[in-house]
């Protein structure tokens, strides 16, 4: 028996306790965890950030209005380990989480947690009954928490090699935000994922209280450390966004929020500067640019949710759930020794307003 074995063994007898007094909200009262509205991704490393970044978002609530503006964030809390005993918010997180609250418009606030499934949060190489503890673990540690909402999973790849494994730990976890022996009030679990990897098994796993959020950037790369172009980009997303919608359907759960590249991801960039000589650049697009909507990722990006969602796509409801923004980000992302910018979503000239104007929105305007 491996060590960890030990460790669980403890959580798996609360796992066989607990059934007993568990009480799974029915699917009426647990959607009430879902949030409806925009979000963001924030991985806060600092106090600074915390103020900073607050304070951008409140200027762009302010300006956006209650229906554009963004109204779930997403905190970076752990990554997940299998070798943990028990999981740890992170105290950053619950500063970040408690001071986000007080933004205007803002409903609920998330953990974010990611893992890989290829190395250190590796389920396969655990029994199902330990799987189903560690869901128990992290339900109870979360739900304790008054500071969120919910939780984020970011666990890749969520491949046909990891799926069942990720599946068992995804519905128990779900399952337990909606008990009220676990959670007095349910709290949501939200999945991350490509758009042709999310499945009717993924949607019903993570049930009444759950979502997909969908990546909307980097679905395509023309070379490696390239600018995707606006319009293929357009193109990709297309496609991508009409098979979310076909598969979605295929669920009674189905609902998503589809992340856009506000800021700079692996393909979609505006300029790429070589870390170690800062002269050398790849050029690239911009993510909005006033002059020239169509040769930008967001406008083309909106465009398509029009095209796909009607011209309803300004109103969020079920399924669909909001766009996503990424993202507040410490690390920068670098890609074959470049980095990318804009590095925030507000870098980018003209941005704000554009969004406060466009976004997709609570209600049809
Ligand atoms: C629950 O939260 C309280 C107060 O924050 C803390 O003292 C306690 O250790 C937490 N319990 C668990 C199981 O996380
Ligand atoms: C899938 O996971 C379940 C536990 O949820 C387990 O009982 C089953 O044996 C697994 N199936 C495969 C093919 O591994
Ligand atoms: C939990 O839900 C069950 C069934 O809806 C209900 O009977 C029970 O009173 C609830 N318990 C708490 C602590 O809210
Ligand atoms: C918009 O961008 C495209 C591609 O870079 C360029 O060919 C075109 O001239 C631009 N249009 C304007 C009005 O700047
Ligand atoms: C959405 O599409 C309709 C036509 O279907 C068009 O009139 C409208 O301007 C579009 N809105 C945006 C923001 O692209």
């Amino acid at each position: 028996m491996d060590p960890n074995a030990v460790k669980l063994r403890g959580f798996t007898l609360a796992l066989v306790l607990g059934i007993a007094s568990s009480a799974i909200l029915p699917d009426n009262l647990a959607v009430v965890a879902t949030p409806k509205g925009n979000g963001a991704w924030l991985y806060v490393e600092t106090q600074q950030q915390i103020d900073l970044w607050k304070q951008q978002i409140t200027n762009y609530n302010t300006l956006a209005g209650p229906q554009r503006a963004i109204r779930v964030l997403y905190v970076y809390s752990m990554d997940f380990d299998i070798t943990y005993q028990s999981p740890v918010i992170g105290k950053l997180t619950e500063i970040a989480a408690k001071s986000f609250r007080s933004i205007p418009y803002v409903t609920h606030v998330g953990a974010i947690i990611d893992g890989i499934l290829s190395g250190s949060a590796n389920l396969n190489s655990l029994t199902s009954a330990k799987v189903k503890a560690f869901a128990d673990s992290y339900a109870r540690v979360y739900c304790n928490s008054s500071a969120l909402d919910g939780i984020q999973l970011d666990l890749e790849p969520y491949s046909a090699t990891y799926k069942n494994s990720t599946l068992t730990f995804v519905r128990r976890l779900s399952q337990n935000l909606r008990d009220n022996s676990t959670c007095a009030k349910p709290k949501f679990l939200a999945f991350f994922v490509g758009p042709r990897q999310a499945d009717a098994d993924l949607y019903d796993a993570l049930g009444p209280n759950g979502y997909a959020v969908i990546s909307g950037y980097d679905l395509d790369s023309p070379k490696a450390g390239y600018p995707e172009t606006p319009k293929t980009y357009q193109t990709n997303l297309l496609t991508n966004v009409k098979v979310v919608l076909t598969s979605a359907a295929t669920s009674k759960y189905g609902k998503f929020s589809i992340g856009l590249p506000f800021a700079a991801s692996a393909c979609e960039f505006q300029t790429g500067i070589s870390t170690t000589n800062p002269a050398k650049t790849i050029p690239g697009y911009p993510m909005y640019d006033a002059n020239n909507l169509t040769n930008s990722y967001i406008p083309n990006a909106f465009a398509v949710l029009n095209q796909t969602l009607g011209a309803g796509y300004e109103k969020v409801g079920n399924p669909f759930l909001g766009v996503s923004v990424w993202a507040w980000v410490s690390r920068d992302v670098v890609v074959s020794g470049y980095r990318h910018v804009p590095k925030l979503p507000f870098d980018t000239s003209g941005m704000m307003s554009y969004m406060a104007k466009t976004m997709p929105c609570k209600n049809t305007v």
